[in-house]
């Protein structure tokens, strides 16, 4: 897949979720293969120019971890383009504008609607980004505030017209929050209103199948994968196999899951320092334990670990525990095995998707 000019190995990306997507994370999805682009989490461009502490760690990298565009979030035109500049002299391969929460398009007596004032605005801050840098400036958007106000395909026009070079959109409202169905029509709009950026898809793929299906029905050029690889690390691996074979590989064994996220922990601890690194840990390790059948025993302790050491006490003490629900084979017996994940948009209408994807906490409405 092109973007601009850079050549990527595939059409799937790694959505930025703050507080989950940093080095060990990406470093740990990369490992499994089929992601053709990672992006940081958000980050704040006056606190990049600033060399504040904490947004450097934010887009620290390290060769293994390529390639990898940062995002940026800020309204001042000359910091934005400043950061921009910045990263690109970091040799980092792309450079991400996170959209923000989208403007109700009211209309004001007498004047423009406050979407066409925010665009003009929003038009030239990206304009003078696209101006400073080479490599490409890439937006992520949602459809708009509400139902009744889907602006993201006049956004994206005007971005293209200022020289983007790709759009990510959340087939969600402001408005619907993480809740709700995504819309594939809507995201479907948005690649029909530009002419020749590619546009990503992205919400509540969980499986390759989603994937295939945000694919056939919008004719997006590649989707965007959050919440999905927490549950499932391998999804950018299997959704390429998938893509190209049409053939649907197994889920990962537990064995396979705990070797993954042990390997995560330990490239906490080398970038984070063993304390810091267990501590973020606490919220990553109940992810996976989603797949692994039965967890609370798992689940309860980890949230509390502290040391590397801990954390194989607690694992060990778990397989114990969970054999109880394993039949002659090792394999979870049927009664306990996790549900399928459906996404909303392949959910029967009106039904729930079986299993909600948890929203962790977070600033939403710079998501
Ligand atoms: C914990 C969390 C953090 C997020 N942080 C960001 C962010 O920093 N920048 C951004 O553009 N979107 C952010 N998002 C939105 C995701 O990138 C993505 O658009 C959304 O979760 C839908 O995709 P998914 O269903 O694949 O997760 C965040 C979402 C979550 C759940």
């Amino acid at each position: 897949m092109r973007f601009g000019p850079l050549n990527l190995s595939s059409n799937l990306f790694l959505s930025p979720l703050a507080g989950y997507t940093n080095l060990p994370f990406r470093l740990s999805v990369r490992e499994l293969g089929g992601m053709g682009l990672a992006t940081t989490d958000l980050v704040n461009a006056r606190s990049l120019l600033e060399k504040n502490s904490k947004a450097l760690k934010l887009i620290e990298t390290s060769p293994a971890d390529r390639p990898l565009a940062i995002q940026l979030f800020g309204s001042v035109p000359e910091e934005m383009r400043d950061a921009a500049a910045y990263i690109e002299s970091l040799g980092i391969a792309s450079v991400d504008i996170n959209m923000g929460c989208p403007v109700r398009k009211v209309c004001r007596v007498g004047g423009g609607s406050a979407m066409m004032t925010e665009l003009d605005k929003t038009a030239a801050l990206v304009k003078g980004m696209v101006n400073a840098v080479k490599i490409p400036v890439t937006a992520k958007m949602r459809l708009g505030w509400d139902e009744q106000n889907l602006t993201a395909p006049d956004l994206a026009r005007a971005l293209e017209d200022v020289g983007v070079s790709a759009i990510f959109v959340h087939g969600r409202t402001r408005e619907q929050g993480f809740g709700g169905r995504v819309n594939l029509v809507g995201i479907g709009a948005v690649v029909r209103a530009l002419r020749t950026v590619p546009v990503i898809g992205n919400g509540d793929i969980t499986t390759p199948a989603a994937a295939k299906r945000m694919l056939d029905e919008t004719g997006c050029a590649g989707v965007s994968i959050g919440r999905g690889a927490f549950y499932n690390p391998w999804i950018f691996h299997h959704t390429l196999h998938y893509l190209k074979t049409g053939e649907a590989l197994p889920e990962p064994s537990f064995e396979e899951r705990v070797r993954v996220m042990r390997r995560h922990l330990d490239l906490m601890v080398q970038v984070f320092g063993e304390a810091h690194g267990c501590r973020m840990f606490r919220k990553v390790a109940p992810w996976y334990a989603k797949r692994f059948g039965p967890a609370n025993e798992f689940t309860k302790r980890v949230v509390l670990i502290s040391s590397r050491a801990e954390f194989e006490e607690i694992l060990e003490h778990y397989r114990g525990w969970r054999a109880q629900f394993l039949d002659e084979n090792g394999e979870l017996k049927p009664r306990f095995r996790p549900a399928p994940l459906v996404p909303s948009f392949m959910a029967a209408a009106g039904e729930p998707s079986r299993e909600h994807i948890p929203v962790p906490k977070g600033p939403v409405e710079v998501w």
